[in-house]
């Protein structure tokens, strides 16, 4: 069986989604994360981009022990020495070198000649390639591209050292049938291609990522780039447990494998949704909350009878909790423990001490804690590490008489405590009046949600906003069984990630 390589770019291009930015810290948890999840290559950052971006490389490159670490570069030289500044820690690192090869990206972007692309092509591969030997080349735009231009640029930049030449359909534009005969013609045609790995990489304006990439691997490419949940630029890239499970679930037609530890897909999924700040979309193939519930009567007395007749997967191949095992005010710290675990969660001591305690807290004011509400704590907890303002008290009076009225208490970057009271036009406005008069950092909310993690009036209530500062987004999140204190979670965790970029920045 032909393997099919896994490139995950979550950390790349799926951080390119608007209003996805991600810290180095969780940008390194999610790395992490990856890596058990088995994938081949993961796409850490572009270096050269900004300060932050060329860290959280670097460290991911010096972590990572079995995934090629990559970076990516524009053909320019200091990109190109950006990159490998921030790979040359890795055990296996690996440059991927893009540039445009449509007329219409030449012409009216880049305002260059053919000519020319071929020649900076060949000359920024050969200039990656001083300093490594795994290097990836991409002609971007390459679906609305002269396939035989296509032809001549990977001919070129393969003689120059390429390992792997990527063909991007950036712009989501490409139909199955025609994605695929521009693989096969570039097998036929591109002379030396026997000594490259073809890849594709798919974006999903027209929904058609997965079967585009799914088509390529039919036709003979060998490396798929695709991310967790399908997040990245515009309408996302090809959504990498779609592609896995679609190779898995139809080896019988595709008979190709792949390294990915599938049961690690749901935990990976929930991290990514959670870091990012992307709801994944109940429907979604494999890791929607309803892709494995039958509601029709007569699919749910076929599943009961024999889950083949209406599930083509097992939900726990792909890390679906099995177990609806509940945990309550009487559970100790080892069902907690050992519940974790299950959940696939392996938290130090700290973590583990806090996120206890958050449970007990919970169990006292909620019956029954189940899967969700524990992931909600845990994802809270781990959150609070390395807050400059934290969340002490608040105190609220609302109602349809009088003026929302809100008092906060914080504790301040020096360890102080600092507290002041404002007005506002409901309560969660009267808590960000509060908020702002003591953290004095001005931004606009743009965005603005409640969710219950779960059914029943005492579910914990998930609350996420996005604010923007100076044309930067940021995302905050905020968990509790009280959604005035989620919502004041939420923005003092908008607010730190923003002071902490800054600070990094600075
Ligand atoms: O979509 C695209 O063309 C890209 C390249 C950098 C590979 O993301
Ligand atoms: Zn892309």
């Amino acid at each position: 069986m032909d393997k099919i390589i896994i490139f995950d770019t979550t950390l790349r291009d799926g951080e390119q989604a608007a209003g996805g930015t991600l810290n180095i810290q969780e940008k390194l948890e999610i790395a992490r994360q990856l890596e058990k999840l088995g994938v081949d290559v993961i796409e850490a950052g572009f270096p050269v981009s900004s300060p932050g971006d060329f860290k959280a490389v670097k460290l991911i490159a010096a972590e990572m022990k079995e995934s090629v670490v990559c970076g990516l570069a524009r053909a320019h030289p200091k990109d190109i020495d950006a990159a490998w500044e921030a790979l040359k820690c890795a055990r296996r690192p690996r440059i991927h070198v893009f540039l445009s090869a449509s007329d219409i990206h030449i012409l009216h972007q880049l305002k260059k000649s053919r000519e020319q692309i071929l020649e900076m092509s060949r000359d920024m591969v050969a200039r990656a390639k001083k300093y490594t030997s795994d290097i990836e080349f991409s002609p971007m735009d390459a679906s609305r591209a002269n396939p035989e231009f296509i032809y001549q640029v990977l001919e070129t930049v393969i003689e120059a050292g390429a390992t792997t030449v990527n063909i991007p359909d950036t712009v989501g534009y490409a139909i199955p049938a025609e994605f695929g005969s521009l693989i096969e013609g570039i097998i036929i045609n591109v002379r030396n291609i026997d000594k490259a790995v073809i890849s594709v990489h798919c974006h999903n304006d027209l929904g058609l990522a997965v079967a585009n990439s799914l088509e390529a691997v039919r036709r003979g490419a060998r490396q798929v780039e695709c991310t967790v949940n399908g997040i990245g630029e515009r309408a996302g890239n090809a959504s990498m447990e779609e592609i896995v499970m679609a190779i898995n679930t139809r080896s019988d037609l595709f008979n190709l494998k792949t390294s990915i530890n599938t049961r690690q897909i749901y935990k990976s999924s929930r991290m990514v949704s959670e870091l990012t700040g992307f709801p994944v979309q109940p429907n979604k193939a494999i890791v929607g909350a309803n892709a494995f519930r039958h509601q029709s009567g007569i699919h749910q007395d076929g599943v009961i009878k024999m889950p083949a007749t209406y599930e083509i997967m097992d939900p726990k191949s792909v890390g679906i909790p099995a177990s609806s095992l509940v945990l309550g005010k009487s559970s100790g710290r080892h069902a907690f423990r050992e519940r974790l675990a299950e959940l696939g969660y392996s938290l130090n001591e700290e973590d583990f001490v806090r996120s206890f305690e958050a449970f007990k807290e919970l169990a006292d004011k909620k019956k029954k804690i189940t899967d969700r509400d524990i992931e909600s704590i845990v994802a809270e907890e781990m959150r609070n590490i390395e807050e400059d303002y934290k969340l002490k008290r608040i105190q609220v009076t609302c109602g349809d008489r009088g003026i929302p009225t809100a008092a906060v208490r914080l504790i301040n970057p020096e360890g102080k405590t600092v507290e002041d009271a404002a007005l506002g036009t409901g309560p969660v406005d009267a808590v960000y009046m509060a908020i702002n008069r003591l953290v004095k950092v001005p931004n606009n909310l743009t965005e603005f949600s409640v969710k219950s993690v779960t059914d029943g009036i005492d579910a914990i209530g998930e609350v996420l906003i996005r604010i923007e500062s100076e044309g930067v987004t940021y995302t905050g999140r905020g968990a509790d069984t009280d959604i005035i204190v989620a919502s004041a979670r939420a923005y003092i965790n908008a607010l730190n990630r923003l002071l902490a970029t800054r600070k990094s920045a600075a």
